[in-house]
């Protein structure tokens, strides 16, 4: 062999070399892709987003808020402290009394729906349902 065939040949044998480096990383990034898949997967805010429907079933069934979150994220702010001359979360001579003046539990969630001095509408849970609302209030007060 000459000195040019051997110049010719050995960029060949490199050549096939990298196609074939070439091929497995190719191979390898659609490995690293297909892992990568459930993360590309990007949930929009306002949009149905795979998987959590089965958060939301988990948290408290058909996506409805339990008690303690509605609590936890509203109602807490005033009726933690008594703020405002709330009734306290626990004080169950203070909600009693109100449950007598306003007919029991339902005449309780009639006032916080529309609010009462210084309670807001909700206790600003907008889009609390009454039977969320209910049981927030049921869970403050120990009244069932
Ligand atoms: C901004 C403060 C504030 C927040 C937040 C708040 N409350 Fe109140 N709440 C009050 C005050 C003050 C009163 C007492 C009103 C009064 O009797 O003058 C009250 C009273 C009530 C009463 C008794 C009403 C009555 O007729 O005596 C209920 C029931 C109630 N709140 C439920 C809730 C629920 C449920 C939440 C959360 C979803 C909530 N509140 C959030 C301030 C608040």
């Amino acid at each position: 062999m000459n000195l040019i065939n051997k110049m010719l040949a050995v960029p060949a044998v490199v050549l096939a070399l990298w196609a074939v480096g070439a091929q497995a990383t190719t191979n390898t990034n659609d490995d690293i892709a297909k892992r990568l898949e459930p993360v590309g997967q990007v949930c929009i805010q306002g949009k149905e987003c795979a998987g959590m429907e089965v958060a939301a079933s988990a948290a408290g069934g058909s996506g409805a808020k339990s008690p303690d979150d509605i609590i936890a994220g509203h109602c807490n702010a005033c009726h933690g402290t008594g703020l405002l001359g709330s009734p306290k979360i626990g004080d169950a001579a203070d909600w009693g009394k109100r449950a007598k003046e306003q007919g029991g539990l339902d005449g309780l969630l009639a006032k916080a729906i529309t609010g009462i001095n210084a309670m807001p509408p909700k206790g600003t849970c907008a889009d609390c349902s009454d039977a969320e609302l209910k049981g927030a209030i049921s869970k403050m007060s120990g009244l069932k």
